[in-house]
């Protein structure tokens, strides 16, 4: 049986762990600081699984002994943002976070693939990447593929169509200049750009860049957590069942889209080895400028970082 590790047994680790285990994708673990959580959390869901028929294993456990041998780990550790607060506002708080948890991960587990969620996502995956020494292919952020549901969600609302047959694609970092890309979102093959009209799309992707935050608001006391820890599951069973997917994932660029040294949101192929891939679509100068502005964002913000 394969093994993903979550480190974080909070809302989006936990929701993370269950999609995980509903779709029989491996055993899970769950690790987290706080004693108790991970191990309550992992008996409730392995109590939930003579009901919902599914066949793994789900553990919870304080020790980083416990997540030897993992084929994936999944960072969900650190602060959530709350209403007001950008991503980037969590960057100093959870970059020292994400520092003990790469650290841990290097040591217990230094074939696995990383797939990091916490934010600011595109820097934190960046900061994972050089604590663990980890080949670029083995570290991607989760980005484009909680974006894109977003999206698809939202043009499934407006065109009263079924989300199975939306294919989205948003790219750039995570945050509110991520760039959803119209002429490459489509229902059944059909360009969105034929069905809906400018100022309609338009108003889609306002919503899709503030998604994050319209949830933050509501919920007031924390971020999203059911479609961030679906977007888990699919890309894990994306990599765990070599399915060579084409996602869009924050993933290190060297040179691809004229854009070097930084994590952000691409199309990857997404398959056993990790990011198997990386697609450079045709873009027009806007969206090509809407992309670099998007990467500029975060190259300060990791200059930001790592600043003497
Ligand atoms: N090691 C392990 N676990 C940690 C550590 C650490 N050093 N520091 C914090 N944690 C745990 C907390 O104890 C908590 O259980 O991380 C968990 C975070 O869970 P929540 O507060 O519920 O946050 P969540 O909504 O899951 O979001 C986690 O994902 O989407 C992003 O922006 C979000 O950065 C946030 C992250």
């Amino acid at each position: 049986m394969k093994k993903v590790s979550i480190i974080g047994a909070g809302n989006v680790g936990a929701t993370a762990a269950l999609f995980i285990a509903q779709k029989e994708l491996a055993d899970v673990v769950l690790l987290d600081i706080v004693e108790g959580i991970p191990q309550g959390k992992g008996l409730d869901m392995s109590e939930a699984s003579p009901i919902q028929r599914f066949d793994v294993k789900v553990k919870g456990t304080n020790d980083y002994a416990a997540i030897a041998d993992s084929n994936i780990v999944v960072v969900t550790a650190g602060m959530a943002r709350k209403p007001g607060m950008d991503r980037l506002d969590l960057m100093h708080k959870n970059a020292k976070v994400i520092e003990d948890v790469s650290r841990n991960i290097a040591e217990t587990c230094p074939e696995a693939i990383i797939i990091m969620i916490t934010n600011p996502v595109d820097v934190m995956t960046y900061h994972a990447w050089k604590i663990t020494g980890f080949p670029k292919k083995r570290v991607i952020g989760q980005a484009g593929v909680l974006d894109s549901a977003r999206f698809a969600t939202f043009i499934s609302m407006e065109l009263d169509v079924s989300v199975e047959d939306i294919s989205p694609m948003v790219l750039g970092g995570h945050g509110d200049e991520m760039v959803p890309l119209p002429r490459y979102t489509t229902v059944s093959g059909i360009p969105i750009t034929e069905l809906l009209s400018q100022e309609k799309i338009e108003k889609l992707i306002e919503r899709t860049r503030k998604g994050g935050a319209e949830i933050v608001g509501l919920l007031k006391t924390g971020s999203a957590f059911y479609a961030p820890g679906a977007a888990v599951a699919q890309m894990v069973e994306a990599i765990l069942n070599d399915k060579k997917r084409i996602l869009p994932c924050s993933v290190y660029l060297d040179g691809e889209y004229n854009i070097d040294d930084i994590f952000i949101g691409v199309p990857v192929k997404l398959g056993y080895k990790g990011v198997e891939d990386i697609i450079q679509v045709n873009l027009n100068s806007d969206e090509l400028s809407a992309l670099q502005n998007s990467a500029q964002i975060y190259k300060n913000g990791i200059a930001n970082l790592y600043k003497k």
